[in-house]
């Protein structure tokens, strides 16, 4: 093993003990500490994520130099931002410190959440690539969803970290987020090794509505995944959803939301037209005949063939001889 590799991973692994404790046990992690109560996650989901937190006191190099950590480590560990005359002072400061873990549960990353929402800060800010992190080959959550993820014979793709956490603790453990970005390749296949059935989980205002769509059309042409959506209940995320109505609703709900992609995309594509005007209920109607024409099975297209035709009162037979032109690439 590459010892540049193994210093690093001892010295995330020494931050997250350092944050965790400040988290836990110090006066300067109380406020933190409330807040995460305040939003309802447990001391057993805290310490089972070994959540933390960064104060603003300056005490990581401290801490790292008594364990003998070098200097070099230290300045590529990316948790330090270097001053013009070679200090170096801590990248987080007042945030509340998530662990990022590879498959095989070692911290190599953290995102760091401000608790006071501002306009000059992220929310969120992410340590930086290093030796030991590259965010598009690693999945939030992974080391522990995996053996889920096979239980149930599918995995739950989440927007944000606190989602994946708050069905954890609702007993939804087969959950995984990326890290703010759209899934590549390499994430693709790590969860093809464990399922074929995905589900997005996004949050329910626009951009998570927006965003679902976007990673289902991906999802179609890169991946083998069979794709479902678990559509939230509009404008909350599935966080929200759990501090709302509790985790055994929370937990039942993701099971009962389940829907097709053509359910939700009959859905989204409702709001770009006016259904009061003729013009644009024609041009809905026939944007949703192609959307169905895309599935390869019969029963699924049949199905939402009648659903239209119920919705807008319009014969069967006639949307099945408007779809014939679409489906010709399922033959
Ligand atoms: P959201 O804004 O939906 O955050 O962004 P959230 O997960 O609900 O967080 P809470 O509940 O307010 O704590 C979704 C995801 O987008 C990325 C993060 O991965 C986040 O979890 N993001 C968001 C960033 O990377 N930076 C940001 O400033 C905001
Ligand atoms: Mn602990
Ligand atoms: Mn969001
Ligand atoms: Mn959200
Ligand atoms: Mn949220």
């Amino acid at each position: 093993t590459n010892p540049e590799i193994s210093k690093m991973m001892d010295l995330y692994a020494k931050a997250t003990q350092l944050y965790h404790h400040v988290l836990m046990n110090t006066e300067l992690g109380q406020k933190a500490l409330d807040y995460l109560h305040q939003r309802g996650l447990s001391d057993q989901t805290i310490n089972d994520y070994q959540l933390g937190f960064a104060s603003n006191k300056r005490l990581l190099k401290p801490f790292f130099e008594e364990k003998k950590i070098d200097y070099q480590t230290m300045h590529k560990s990316g948790l330090f931002s270097e001053t013009h005359d070679d200090q170096l002072i801590d990248r987080f400061a007042n945030r509340i410190m998530y662990p990022i873990k590879n498959e095989h549960g070692k911290v190599i990353a953290f995102s760091g959440r401000i608790i006071q929402a501002s306009k000059n800060e992220p929310k969120y800010l992410n340590s930086p690539e290093t030796p030991i992190f590259n965010k598009g080959k690693t999945l939030f959550n992974f080391d522990i969803a995996k053996q889920f993820i096979r239980k149930e014979h599918s995995a739950i793709l989440f927007e944000g970290y606190m989602d994946v956490m708050s069905a954890y603790q609702s007993g939804v453990k087969n959950g995984i987020a990326s890290m703010g970005t759209s899934l590549t390749e390499d994430q693709i296949g790590k969860i093809e090794q464990h399922t074929k059935q995905l589900y997005v989980c996004y949050d329910g205002d626009k951009p998570g509505q927006a965003a679902i769509n976007r990673a289902v059309n991906m999802l179609a042409n890169q991946s083998r995944l069979k794709l479902g959506v678990i559509q939230m209940p509009s404008g909350i995320d599935p966080d929200e959803y759990r501090q709302k109505y509790g985790e055994d609703r929370f937990k039942n709900y993701v099971r009962a939301a389940r829907e097709s992609t053509i359910a939700f995309k009959l859905r989204f594509f409702k709001n770009d037209y006016n259904l009061n005007n003729d013009e644009d209920r024609i041009a809905y109607i026939n944007r949703s005949l192609k959307t169905i024409a895309s599935s390869p099975s019969p029963v699924e297209r049949d199905l939402y063939l009648q659903n239209l035709s119920s919705e807008f009162h319009l014969k069967s037979d006639d949307l099945r001889a408007q779809i014939k032109p679409y489906l010709i690439k399922h033959q």
